[in-house]
């Protein structure tokens, strides 16, 4: 089979795409796809300042070098959650990425800022911790967008991921999350724009691009994360996409164009945490209230 973009031999079978194309030309696929859906959805423009959430993992590596790559104006966040034989590992591929494309990187360490680790915290309040680290993250992405200017907060979500996550909202009727769940969050109250330009490419898509351009990622496990049924939802999509191709993203697809737009949002008004000022909806943000307990 020849590559659908240059002719010569193909290499990469994109079985969903029904073509197939050579390794030189599917950086150019893959960006020509991430494009396409940053154009599609409108979630941002060549002149906007955008701010990508690196955490180290090939997902959020790939989707800064091909934003880098596009001509998007994109500098880059870490949070150091102080994970001992994890945080340093992931900032420093973050860091090597990031001074290879001459782009900034901003770290937010959570020592630094809140006095303790996760680890710490987490052991002191007797909470699990990723009970902690989604809301620590979510808080200091967003303040950490809001203060280098950026209107735009981009994360290396992938198809595979929105897929386990939805198949989970579904499971559990969530419906305020499923409400939420998107590509595309609109900026509201102290909260900048949030999206997801890799949504619909699936996880094997996004090794493959690591891999040709030759991102060095940080492949390890937090040693903190409890046994999340995440990874298994991902093993049933993957087995499902084998037996019918495309599945993944016909379910996605379907989810956003026919159940998303029936639902409506129900997070409470949102206001300024009495501690710390970053938005919430109630008076104290749940990262100040878990701090505080310590
Ligand atoms: Fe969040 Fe490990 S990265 S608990
Ligand atoms: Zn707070």
């Amino acid at each position: 089979m020849r590559c659908a973009l240059c002719g010569r031999k193909a290499e990469v079978k994109l079985v969903r795409y029904g073509t197939s194309v050579c390794r030189s030309c599917y950086p150019e696929f893959f960006r020509g796809r991430v494009e396409k859906t940053v154009e599609r959805l409108r979630m941002f423009s060549k002149d906007d300042p955008v701010c990508v959430a690196l955490s180290g993992g090939k997902d959020s590596l790939s989707l800064l070098h091909a934003l880098h790559l596009l001509g998007y104006k994109a500098k880059a966040i870490f949070i150091d959650l102080g994970i001992s034989g994890y945080s340093e590992g992931s900032r420093k591929v973050c860091e090597k990425l990031c001074s290879d494309l001459n782009v900034d990187l901003h770290v937010y360490e959570l020592r630094r800022e809140r006095g303790l680790t996760l680890s710490e915290v987490s052991r002191k309040v007797r909470r699990p911790p990723c009970s902690i680290c989604g809301a620590v993250k979510r808080q200091a992405t967003n303040r950490m967008a809001r203060e280098l200017g950026c209107t735009v907060l981009a994360t290396g979500h992938n198809l595979d991921d929105e897929v386990a996550f939805l198949f989970s909202n579904l499971l559990n009727w969530n419906l305020n999350y499923l409400a939420r769940q998107g590509p595309v969050s609109e900026a509201k109250f102290k909260m900048v724009k949030k999206v997801k330009p890799l949504c619909f490419l699936t996880d094997e898509e996004v090794r493959i691009y690591a891999e040709i351009v030759g991102l060095e990622v940080f492949e390890g496990r937090c040693p903190l994360e409890g046994k999340a049924p995440l990874h298994f939802y991902k093993r049933i999509w993957n087995e499902l996409e084998g037996m019918r191709p495309d599945v993944k993203s016909s379910f996605y697809k379907g989810f956003l164009r026919k159940l998303k737009p029936l639902l409506s949002v129900d997070e409470g008004e949102l206001r300024s945490c009495k501690i710390c000022g970053e938005p919430t909806s109630r008076d104290v943000c749940s990262v100040c209230s878990a701090f505080m307990k310590v």
